[in-house]
């Protein structure tokens, strides 16, 4: 079959020549021809949604499976009660508001309406397309339009007449090409059957404008997760492969400068990348397709489904695309990205906060801990790693006994206190002792961090910053605290007298030395426990933040 084309992309043709090229393409559409359609979302492939053996040919032509229904498109609301039984007043309501426009409405169908355009269901889908040459189109022929997208089932939707020529030349009988698709994703499908009103696609008219309509939405299953062997989503169309290149697609989540390391860090040669435009220049030497700013989703729209057929004129072995946080045009654009992906998505795990806090007895080191496990941490006692580690890791001791064979009883026993005395006065052993254990230390944290999802970690260490453990830290922390203070609360807290109490901190380094040596400060100068947890809670917040912002940014 030899496909026609209609050229409408001139507008200041004489009105005369327009009329007649819409007259015959009306004609085509009412005696049973197939003619691939413009409209603002993607190009459909139209025929007379009332004429069953027009309707199986849509089928036929795409290799589309028979249980996948078709949308009518329309005129106008007044089309409604035509081809819909029962119609609410939410759905006129809709429609004044959002039509013509990217919203399809699942509504109770008319008998007219044949089962083939239905797929059997006892609903239909309604919209009315917000493309001035299409509207003609169904207005000069009379009858309800059936499309769906115009590409080859499966395949990435057409936004150009150039996208359906590829698909459909020679085998339907005409293409009508309006011009690029403005907004480029598909309409945005509400079910208007169910109470409250369910999202079956998310597309051109975004979830919160229709939420502001219709105050609650269910978003159906389908929408953000793979549907699975056997299960039968609401729109049937959610359960097949769809919108995919040959090559498979690896969808990345994330801010984009995150996203984008994860996908530089899984190329391979020969690999494609979908990226927004700012991250263009990571992926130099690579087949890549931009998305469009990261802010700019109305251009993420319109690129996506074409940056996803470019790789089929490729031989890329594997695709990563960057995604579009969901809001607003968002939700649509990543659900067409995951769907190509088959749902594969990688979710890069957000590093986690670790601080470290430092500081002498009395400061209220245990209070600002206490803060960090208020706020979800997790805190890392070092000196009881470190003890764990002398017990249980005989590499470490090992070494240790290389090292300080004097602090070696008889039986190869370790005397803690006797290494402590050895380092105590001598800073030269005291640097052997932490260039060995270190290494211990930095993998036993390590390990203690790894597999559990926790965002916030706090390494409580008194020898933080000579130990080498404050390079594990994003921050630095000494809490320092007035010594008057230090030891009202020492003697408090241990029920000893003032004298001792001195003598304890002062035996200990000053709050310079700590202030000195570590990011920052966090003092104390308050005089109840209470009081400094709420501060540190509120400073540690503070700083949290700032931190993840450094990370995702960074
Ligand atoms: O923007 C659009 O909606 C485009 C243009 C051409 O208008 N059309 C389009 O049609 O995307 P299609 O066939 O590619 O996707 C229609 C989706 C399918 O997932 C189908 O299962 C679902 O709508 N659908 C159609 N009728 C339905 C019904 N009665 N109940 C539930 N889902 C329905
Ligand atoms: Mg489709």
């Amino acid at each position: 079959m030899e496909t026609q084309r209609f050229d409408f992309r001139d507008n200041r043709e004489p009105r005369s020549i327009i009329q007649a090229k819409l007259q015959e393409v009306a004609k085509l559409i009412r005696h049973g021809h197939l003619v691939g359609i413009p409209t603002e979302t993607v190009y459909g492939l139209g025929a007379n949604g009332l004429d069953e053996e027009a309707v199986n040919k849509i089928f036929q032509a795409k290799g589309r499976p028979q249980d996948n229904p078709l949308i009518l498109h329309v005129a106008s609301a007044q089309w409604l009660p035509l081809y819909c039984k029962e119609v609410p007043v939410t759905a006129y309501a809709l429609a004044r508001k959002f039509w013509p426009g990217p919203l399809t409405m699942i509504l109770k169908r008319a008998d007219c309406v044949p089962d083939v355009t239905t797929a059997g269901l006892d609903t239909v889908g309604v919209r009315c397309p917000d493309h001035a040459v299409t509207l003609n189109i169904i207005r000069e022929a009379g009858v309800p339009i059936a499309a769906p997208s115009a590409n080859v089932s499966g395949r990435p939707s057409c936004t150009s007449a150039e996208d359906v020529w590829e698909d459909m030349n020679g085998k339907i009988t005409a293409i009508v090409d309006g011009g690029p698709c403005a907004v480029g994703v598909e309409s945005t499908i509400i079910d208007l059957t169910c109470n409250p009103p369910r999202l079956l696609r998310p597309g051109g008219l975004p979830l919160e404008e229709l939420e502001q309509a219709l105050g609650t939405v269910v978003i159906d299953q389908g929408v953000t997760n793979a549907v699975g062997e056997g299960e039968q989503p609401k729109a049937p169309g959610m359960k097949y492969r769809h919108y995919a290149p040959k090559a498979q697609v690896t969808v990345v989540t994330g801010k984009g400068a995150q996203s984008a390391k994860v996908i530089k860090k899984h190329l391979k040669r020969g690999d494609g990348v979908i990226c927004f435009e700012e991250f263009l220049p990571m992926f130099k030497g690579y087949e890549v397709q931009s998305l469009g700013l990261s802010t700019d989703k109305i251009a993420q729209a319109q690129r996506v489904f074409d940056a996803l057929r470019a790789f089929d004129e490729t031989e890329v072995t594997a695709i990563y695309a960057q995604c579009p946080d969901p809001k607003g045009l968002g939700l649509a654009v990543g659900n067409r990205l995951k769907k190509a992906a088959g749902f594969r998505v990688i979710t890069p795990q957000k590093a986690p906060v670790i601080l470290g806090l430092t500081g002498g007895t009395g400061s209220g080191k245990t209070s600002a801990l206490g803060a960090i496990e208020r706020l979800g941490g997790v805190v890392l006692d070092c000196d009881a790693i470190y003890h764990g580690l002398l017990e249980t890791n005989q590499d470490l001791i090992g070494e240790l006994q290389t090292a300080f064979p004097e602090a070696f009883g008889s039986e190869d026993h370790l005397n803690r206190k006797a290494l402590g005395k050895i380092v105590f006065h001598n800073p030269l052993k005291l640097k052997t002792l932490n260039d060995i254990t270190f290494p211990y230390m930095d993998a036993e944290i390590h390990r203690l961090i790894a597999p559990q999802d926790v965002p916030l970690y706090a390494i409580d260490a008194i020898n933080l910053i000579e130990s080498g453990l404050g390079a594990l830290c994003q921050r630095t922390i000494a809490i320092t605290s007035p010594v008057e203070l230090r030891v009202q609360r020492i003697v408090k807290r241990d029920e000893i007298d003032r004298r001792y109490a001195y003598m304890r901190i002062n035996a200990q380094k000053p709050d310079t030395y700590y202030r000195n040596r570590c990011d920052l400060e966090l003092p104390n100068n308050v005089d109840s426990v209470q009081a400094f947890e709420e501060k540190a809670v509120a400073y540690f917040q503070t700083l949290i933040l700032k931190i993840q912002e450094e990370q995702t940014h960074g």
